[in-house]
């Protein structure tokens, strides 16, 4: 297949190009920085800083996982434009082009993530639910989802991937954790009874590719293990899994002063379960959270 991709030099979109030149897929990634795709892709992968480049390739399906990192700083005004800019804003200049090529792809597979449904408190959340809350995070991938779903005015087939949190070696929420556990600094978040709808990177990049494959898959999937755990769960098992004590809880009275509105991403959470891929036939490898770290921690 002929796939571009938008945010194909991040933690999720590298992995991707690395399963997609080995399938022997041809692929595109739209990027801030083209001249370093072929280094952070693949050296086949060819980068483009500008959609027009493409006008006279066919594609076949195009995956759209850009945007600013929703953690990593407080949510001012400023940076709030950035994490809408990033996404609602650029898929709808790539559905626009996408409205003015005479070749459509037939597929598009929009990011999103578990957050569209809000902090869900207890409520089990499948596809067929609504947002349980309106925070910043659950506005936002509202936005970013309504604009992908525009692509099946044009007759494309939209696929959106809830994405929880991905557990990698090489990249998000795992490595920042890493370094005050490894000193025996971790601990629960708030009360720690949030939950955490963790994924195992080569599950999330397995399932996004399953999706790519199914003739039928269209709409909402949830992209995260069946066995979601609460935070103390999570902190208790990464303690576990370093052989390091977990008895430093941060307090909610210390992060919502340093965070602002971003401590509610850290302090809520989803019991979200993947019932549709599920449904539609994809099995996780790592359905439970020890196998997942012990196979992320283990040095090979
Ligand atoms: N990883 C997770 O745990 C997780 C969980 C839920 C949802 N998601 C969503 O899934 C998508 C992919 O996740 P990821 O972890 O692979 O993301 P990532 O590593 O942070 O990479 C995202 C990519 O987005 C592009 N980007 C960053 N800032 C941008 C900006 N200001 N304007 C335009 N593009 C920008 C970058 O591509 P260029 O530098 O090449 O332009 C970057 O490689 C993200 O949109 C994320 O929100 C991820």
């Amino acid at each position: 297949m002929n796939i571009l991709l938008t945010g194909g030099t991040g933690l999720i979109g590298r992995a991707l190009c690395q399963l997609w030149l080995a399938d022997g897929h041809r692929l595109w990634v739209w990027s801030r920085t083209p001249q370093r795709v072929a280094a952070l892709c693949g050296a086949e992968v060819q980068g483009v800083g500008s959609l027009q480049q493409l006008d006279a390739v066919a594609l076949d399906a195009v995956v759209n996982l850009a945007g600013a990192p929703i953690a990593d700083r407080p949510w001012t005004k400023s940076r709030k434009a950035l994490l809408w800019d990033s996404r609602v804003r650029l898929t709808e200049q790539l559905v626009e082009w996408l409205g003015r090529r005479e070749q459509k792809p037939a597929l598009l597979i929009s990011g999103s993530a578990v957050g569209w449904y809000g902090d869900g408190g207890e409520h089990r959340l499948t596809e067929a639910d609504q947002p349980v809350s309106t925070d910043f995070a659950s506005q936002l991938c509202n936005a970013w989802e309504e604009r992908a779903m525009e692509a099946t005015v044009l007759g494309m087939r939209v696929v959106l991937v809830r994405t929880g949190l991905v557990l990698a070696r090489d990249g998000g929420f795992l490595l920042r954790l890493l370094p005050p556990f490894r000193l025996g600094l971790g601990g629960r978040i708030g009360d720690g009874r949030q939950w955490m709808p963790w994924i195992h990177i080569e599950d999330q990049i397995a399932l996004i590719d399953f999706l790519l494959r199914q003739p039928a898959a269209s709409g909402p999937y949830n992209a995260c293990a069946p066995a979601p755990v609460r935070n103390v769960e999570f902190t208790r098992s990464l303690g576990r899994c370093l052989h390091r004590p977990t008895v430093l809880p941060v307090p909610a009275a210390v992060l919502k002063p340093l965070l602002g509105e971003l401590a509610g991403l850290l302090l809520g959470g989803q019991h979200a379960l993947p019932q549709r891929v599920e449904a539609e036939g994809f099995r996780f490898r790592f359905n439970d959270l020890d196998s997942a770290l012990a196979d992320l921690l283990t040095p090979p």
